[in-house]
């Protein structure tokens, strides 16, 4: 298991913690929800119809005694949901019907549960896209009132045989198209963060494909001019760009092309131009690289929320459902 685990869960068993798990009755929910349930940390709030996500469990042999069920279609505080939900967005045009249309939808109504304090956090996205996780969380639980958006960051474990992790952050791989300067400093702040959550002390790159002015381009320009802002923001973490990706983190190449860098040849926290080059650059670690990837982990929400990739398994979605709760 992944470095910083055992505090996360140490710290659930002090404050134990209830997640909405939006796909109620797929097979590698329903294997992450029966885990969950053996140990009492977190407590999983299936969503879906009793009856299908019970016999879903048992066909799949995972015993989810124990796990609330809750249907959106028949849930006993359904009115009080949907007014809530219509009081938050009538100002963006929302009507009471398409309000108790949208509540029909698993992805908003536990949002909402998040939202109204029934639950503490929610993890989707086994079956929604990541827009139609994000979304309501945009939308109901919203941003942090200091933070001008919200982003992500994956972490990433090469998981080695004397126990001495490789952990690395990387960010915005999922949420923000194309981030703007102060957006790239609000993200590097965040990100900052988060890493040193999972146990990493932050070398921050603003990565491009150029070093320190060896190439042209706005592009170029972003990077260097917030990598310029978030070290005056952030004086006390050591940060540089731009940066090419191979002078981050090989100690030799730095040498040659950035010798008066604290960081290139060892940078452990990247912030990526875009989604195109973040979200590549995390799945080449991943496929190629042999790292775990964690995320993505959303950062600067209200509460917390997060997404699955569709292509995951029961150990992932554990895994996402202790980070998320540990997050909150
Ligand atoms: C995040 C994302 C889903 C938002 O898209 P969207 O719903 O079309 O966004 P909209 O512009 O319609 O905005 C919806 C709401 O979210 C808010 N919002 C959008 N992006 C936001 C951000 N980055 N931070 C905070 N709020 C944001 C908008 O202000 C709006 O709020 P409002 O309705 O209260 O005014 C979109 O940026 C996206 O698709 N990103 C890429 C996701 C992806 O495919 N990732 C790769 C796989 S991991």
């Amino acid at each position: 298991m992944m470095f910083g685990f055992g505090a996360m869960i140490q710290k659930l068993k002090e404050n134990p913690k209830k997640i909405v798990l939006t796909e109620g009755e797929d097979p590698r929910i329903l294997e992450a929800a029966s885990r969950l349930l053996a140990s009492s940390f977190l407590t999983p709030i299936l969503l879906g119809d009793e009856k299908v996500v019970a016999d879903a469990a048992e066909e799949a042999g995972f015993n989810i005694r124990g796990a609330h069920i809750i249907n959106p279609l028949t849930y006993e505080n359904k009115e009080e949901v949907i007014k809530e939900f219509y009081e938050i967005r009538k100002e963006k045009g929302m009507t009471m019907e398409k309000a108790a249309k949208l509540m029909e939808q698993r992805n908003y109504f536990g949002t909402m549960l998040v939202k109204m304090g029934i639950a503490d956090c929610l993890l989707g996205g086994a079956t929604y896209s990541t827009a139609d996780t994000v979304r309501p969380a945009l939308q109901i639980i919203k941003t942090k009132p200091r933070n001008s958006i919200v982003s992500s960051c994956f972490i990433l474990v090469r998981p080695s045989a004397t126990g001495e992790n490789e952990v690395l952050a990387m960010a915005d791989c999922a949420i923000n198209i194309q981030p703007s300067e102060d957006e790239l400093v609000e993200i590097c702040g965040e990100t900052i963060n988060c890493a040193r959550i999972f146990g990493i002390d932050p070398k921050v790159a603003f990565l491009s494909y150029s070093t320190l002015g060896s190439g042209k381009g706005d592009s170029v320009d972003k990077m260097r001019n917030a990598a310029a802002k978030a070290k005056e923001e952030f004086p006390d973490v050591p940060i540089d760009g731009e940066l090419q990706f191979d002078a981050a983190v090989s100690p030799r190449v730095a040498r040659q092309k950035a010798p008066d860098s604290k960081v290139a040849g060892y940078a452990n926290t990247f912030i990526f131009p875009d989604i195109n080059a973040g979200n590549l650059g995390y799945k080449i670690a991943q496929r190629m690289g042999n790292f775990e990837a964690y995320g993505p982990i959303l950062l600067g929400l209200n509460a917390q929320v997060n997404d699955l990739s569709r292509g995951c398994n029961a150990l992932e979605v554990y895994s996402m459902a202790i980070i998320t709760a540990a997050l909150t």
